[in-house]
């Protein structure tokens, strides 16, 4: 099928690209100039594990190609999704205006039947609206229908899981454009269900905040841990075992970060507030995130006391592993708040530190991982990187003034670390 998706972010990006893999005839559309640029001379502008290969592949088998001109991508393809960014204002509530920007383009743009198909995640109810917009901006007239197709990809994992989804969601308004959306996800070989717009515009939301709220509840587990001398991983093993819970986002951490789940949490708050059905339970996912963060910075000035004058090393800046984005990252705010605190701080990050510079200054940044602790009074991990389970314990520990780290992402064994003589203090346990 001939589909072009406008906007090249994560999401835009890896979904052109997975359908191309999967034989379908794809143009990426971004205003970004030179962003068109960069990706047609062959560069990608994320690091996504798995993309650059594809990316390469695909526009060398011709079916894959970029331009900054919506009118040429709508031209050229039956179905045509929107990928654009979908930015919290300030009250917690979504701005929509590229949404609309983008309806307005494809309304001038289509001459012939189209599907418009909405991946940005976006509040109940855009997708009428998306559909009234093009109705009232098209000259020609032309028959279109609008979809809803949520998108459920992880960064750092987004190739793989869009190559196997556990399901794809079809928000519809008739039955017209069901046949060509479900011929075009049948090579992925998932489930497929098929929904009016108002519930799958929902989905999205209901399931971004219920795996907020599987992260709190774990935090908010852990906080009782430390209270009462339990393991919260062997909580979390022992709740995830049953089938109707399970053991995944059961991760006790110094709380969820990223461009999606605090941004999808607080919309959905407001869109439950304007729809007169507040949503308290959210609030308070929302409110045990923040403490988290506070409850480990204070593990830490409980420690050293002052920080004034110490120096501490940070293994991560990414707010998860696999990936370069600092958006929203809990390892960032904890570095600031370090900061604020008078501390001194040598960071490192496997993939993050060139976008990290731009909004963490005055620290060091250090290229090897071992390095880090050089110097520092005391060592914190902040993202669960795997490659830090590899971090040379023997070095740091002659390294540091006195051996003592803060693990927000429970990266090693309590007990093996008071063996090799740390003064280890994790998450919940
Ligand atoms: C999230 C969802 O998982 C995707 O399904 C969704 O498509 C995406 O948002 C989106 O809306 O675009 P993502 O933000 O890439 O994906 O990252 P996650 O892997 O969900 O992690 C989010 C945050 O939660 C990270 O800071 C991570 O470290 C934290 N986390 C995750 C925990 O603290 N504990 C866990 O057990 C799992």
């Amino acid at each position: 099928m001939k589909l072009s998706i406008i906007g090249t972010g994560y999401v835009g990006l890896v979904t052109g690209t997975c359908f191309a893999e999967v034989g379908h005839h794809v143009i990426c559309v971004d205003n970004d100039v030179n962003k068109v640029k960069l990706l047609q001379s062959g560069g990608i502008p994320i690091y996504e594990p798995g993309l650059e290969e594809l990316v390469k592949k695909n526009v060398a088998a011709g079916r894959l190609s970029f331009t900054a001109s919506i009118a040429e991508g709508v031209e050229q393809s039956d179905v045509i999704f929107i990928a654009v960014p979908t930015p919290p204002q300030e009250d917690g509530s979504v701005d929509l205006s590229f949404i609309e920007k983008v309806a307005r383009d494809i309304a001038a743009a289509i001459t012939s039947y189209k599907i418009v198909v909405d991946k940005s995640t976006v509040p109940v109810n855009t997708g009428e609206k998306v559909a009234e917009t093009i109705k009232r901006y098209c000259k020609s007239k032309a028959e279109f229908d609008v979809v809803s197709n949520p998108e459920f990809l992880r960064e750092g994992f987004a190739v793989e899981d869009l190559m196997s989804p556990d399901r794809v969601v079809i928000g519809v308004r008739s039955q017209r454009p069901v046949k060509a959306m479900t011929e075009m996800y049948e090579p992925f070989k998932a489930p497929i269900i098929v929904t009016d717009i108002n519930s799958a515009e929902l989905i999205k939301h209901a399931a971004n905040s219920f795996l907020a709220l599987k992260i709190s509840y774990i935090n908010a587990v852990s906080a009782i841990c430390e209270a009462s001398g339990a393991n919260v991983q062997e909580v979390a093993n022992g709740m995830g075992m049953d089938a109707r819970i399970g053991r995944r986002f059961l991760d006790a951490s110094l709380g969820f970060g990223g461009s999606c789940f605090p941004k999808d949490l607080s919309a959905f708050i407001k869109i439950a507030d304007q729809l007169g059905q507040p949503f308290h339970l959210l609030k308070e996912v929302q409110r045990i995130n923040e403490n988290q963060m506070a409850r480990f910075v204070k593990k830490i000035t409980d420690t050293l006391w002052v920080l004034k004058g110490k120096t501490i090393g940070v293994l991560g800046l990414a707010f998860k592993q696999n990936t370069d984005d600092v958006r929203m990252s809990p390892a960032i705010d904890l570095c600031q708040r370090l900061q604020k605190e008078g501390a001194t701080l040598r960071v490192h990050d496997p993939k993050a530190m060139e976008k990290a510079k731009a909004v963490l200054k005055n620290v060091t940044y250090v290229a090897d991982m071992n390095a880090v602790a050089e110097g520092c009074d005391a060592l914190v991990v902040a993202t669960e990187w795997p490659e830090f389970k590899k971090l040379d314990l023997n070095r740091a520990r002659k390294a540091l003034s006195h051996p003592i780290m803060f693990d927000g992402r429970n990266l090693f064994d309590v007990a093996e670390m008071e063996k090799l003589g740390w003064i280890y203090k994790s998450i919940g346990r």
